[in-house]
């Protein structure tokens, strides 16, 4: 451990346990001056960096130095995932110095990181994702995954719910994420940059890997689901409100294919991060259809409810993808 690791450790542990870090999980220094830069995102670079080496070194320590291959960001209600993977460690992420604690958890968002296999590659499953909508800042809701990347992680698999616009959609279907917009003030790189995890203008013009999008369809295509399978763009709105039927229509000219409240600020950090090669795939499971296009009012239960029914075509689905993930992932191609 580094010695900028340590003394961070060692400040985040005295705060955490004098219970500064309050419900909204934002920054540890509570200060107007602290609050206003942490919301600008002007702190030190090497402050965030710091937190970033003690979540690794932590995630190292409790899993016994496991060297991880996958990260798969599990949206609502999908969490059940884990129970596939063997040799199982289940971490509370709120066990782990250096990752962000919102409290005001979300329901059908478990709040741990799950190590495990999925034949012969080791997955962190990070189950209950932060959110924006929680009051955390685009940087801390990126963090548990930078520090899994950090690690050694390679490839960079996430699942979310979301409601549908296309109006060829139906719930229960999946849509491949082949590019994303977001409603997000700003992005999880404002500050000054991390030289050491990316450049300061990292390229997004296809962030999401050209041929892990053609390896889920194949997959679809192997398990009889290609007909419940779609490539679509993917709108991160901040929430936790649903949206206007005026946003949807919006958003249905220009060309979106669903919304959903989270993922964008996670591919940006994974697409920025340069320490190695990150293959990013995103998966988003349509719960319901989008506002105004549904014929009800929209509700989170029936989200909740809609994603544990498609447990069943999701889970092998996801299993498969990892199980074929090639052992490094490809430089990413632009699209044609
Ligand atoms: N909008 C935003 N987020 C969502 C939705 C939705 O309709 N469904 C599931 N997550």
């Amino acid at each position: 451990m580094g010695l900028i690791s340590r003394v961070s450790s060692a400040l985040i542990t005295a705060r955490n346990a004098k219970g500064i870090v309050d419900a909204y999980g934002r920054s540890p220094d509570r200060t107007v001056k602290g609050l206003v830069k942490e919301a600008l995102g002007i702190e030190d670079p090497y402050i965030e960096l710091g937190k970033i080496e003690v979540a690794a070194d932590n995630i190292r320590r409790m899993t016994g130095d496991r060297s991880i291959d996958v990260v798969l960001g599990l949206g609502s209600g999908l969490g059940e995932f884990t129970e596939l993977m063997t040799n199982r460690q289940v971490i509370p992420k709120d066990r782990i110095p250096g990752l962000v604690h919102p409290r005001n958890k979300v329901s059908g968002h478990a709040g741990n990181i799950v190590v495990g296999d999925i034949g012969i590659k080791t997955v962190a499953a990070i189950q209950g994702r932060e959110h924006l909508y929680q009051g955390v800042t685009p940087r801390e809701a990126v963090r548990a995954l930078r520090a899994l990347l950090y690690n050694g992680a390679r490839y960079f698999v996430v699942s979310n719910a979301a409601g549908g616009i296309n109006p060829s959609y139906s719930p229960g279907d999946f849509m491949v994420i082949h590019n994303h917009d977001s409603a997000a003030p700003y992005s999880p790189l404002v500050g000054p940059n991390i030289d050491k995890l990316g450049d300061r203008f990292p390229d997004m013009t296809d962030p999401y890997s050209l041929d892990l999008i053609e390896l889920a369809f194949e997959i679809a295509e192997e398990q009889g689901i290609l007909d419940r399978l779609r490539k679509g763009v993917y709108f991160q709105k901040y929430g936790p409100e649903y949206e206007t039927r005026h946003q949807i229509q919006k958003l249905l000219k220009q060309g979106v294919g669903a919304v959903g409240m989270s993922t964008v600020p996670e591919v940006i950090a994974a697409k920025h991060f340069i320490m190695h090669p990150v293959g990013i795939l995103g998966i988003t499971l349509i719960t319901n259809l989008a506002a105004g296009i549904s014929k009800t009012p929209l509700a989170h239960p029936e989200v909740e409810a809609e994603a544990k029914k498609a447990q069943a075509r999701f889970q092998p689905f996801v299993e498969e993808i990892i199980r074929r993930l090639p052992v490094e992932p490809r430089k990413i191609e632009l699209a044609a």
